[in-house]
């Protein structure tokens, strides 16, 4: 097995080449001066399971990515396995008006074409798995930010909403804490209360997981309310980190901790999901 790190995610091959004791591929991966993207595998890959890693955002990663597959095969590979960290479009999951792409299940199809397996890191929707044809492994980000919470004397892991309640459910199970979701009342036009469903907050040290922080909107609002209801301490954790908008100094000053894992490199990504990659690769 040899890695080939794509330049959207260089930090998180390398963490998975050392988790497997596999090299990484030498490439080249450079922009033309109209910002076009040249790859080259140097490698020769004869007979060899390359695993491709790079996060498909923003779009010019994605070119790259469909440039990787190919250059891997040009190179010899007998095996390609493409790891998708963080898979772009993946909330344009279903049709929301009529005459929409249906974007992240349109990508699908793109990601698969030159690969013989796609691996998935915590996608907005799951049900987009389905619409792989080829062999895909769907893995879960929330051992990786469990690792990274331990040091924090979590009491108590919160969802945003109802519908990821089993992340949050999954986090806890790992530290041995109780868990919930914020349910939101409307107390008026412009006024939503979040309340977690039953667990009292007061005093504890709470954990806010979600799959993506975007502008933070969500998370800021959510935190916001567990300090009015007496929280300690608000950590925020998410997967995947976009911080749109800059969102990230205004994340870091409404809470105590902020923190990503690797799938999008950058500032915050404080934890790896390479071991999690890595034990899937080796089944
Ligand atoms: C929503 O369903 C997602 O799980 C996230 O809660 C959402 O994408 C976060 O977006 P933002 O950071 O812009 O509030």
């Amino acid at each position: 097995m040899i890695v080939i790190g794509g330049s959207a995610s260089r930090q998180l091959s390398e963490s998975l080449a050392r988790e497997l004791s596999v090299p990484v591929a030498k490439t080249g991966i450079k922009r033309f001066p109209d910002d076009e993207v040249y790859v080259r595998v140097e490698d020769d890959l004869s007979g060899q399971d390359a695993v491709i890693v790079q996060t498909a955002f923003p779009d010019r990663n994605i070119v790259e990515l469909f440039l990787l597959q190919d250059a891997a095969r040009q190179a010899g590979a007998a095996k390609v396995t493409t790891v998708i960290p963080y898979y772009g479009y993946s909330r344009q999951d279903k049709l929301f008006n009529p005459g929409e792409a249906l974007s992240a299940w349109n990508l699908a199809s793109h990601f698969e074409l030159f690969s013989d397996r796609v691996i998935t890191v915590d996608l907005h929707a799951p049900k987009v798995l389905e619409a792989f044809k080829k062999q895909n492994i769907h893995i879960s980000g929330m051992p990786a930010i469990a690792r990274h919470l331990e040091q924090h004397n979590v009491d108590a892991v919160i969802s945003p909403d109802k519908g990821a309640v089993a992340r949050a459910g999954e986090v806890a199970k790992i530290l041995g804490t109780s868990f919930d979701y914020l349910e939101k009342t409307r107390i008026d036009g412009q006024t939503v209360a979040m309340k977690p469903k039953s667990l009292d907050v007061s005093g504890k040290v709470v954990a806010i997981v979600d799959d993506i922080i975007s502008t933070g909107g969500t998370i800021i609002t959510a935190a916001g309310q567990l300090k009015a209801q007496g929280a300690e301490k608000i950590i925020a954790a998410c997967t995947h980190g976009l911080f749109a908008n800059n969102s990230l100094p205004r994340l870091k000053d409404s809470l105590d901790v902020v923190f990503a894992t690797d799938t999008l490199e950058g500032e915050a990504s404080e934890v790896s999901v390479a071991p999690e990659i890595a034990k899937a690769l080796r089944e």
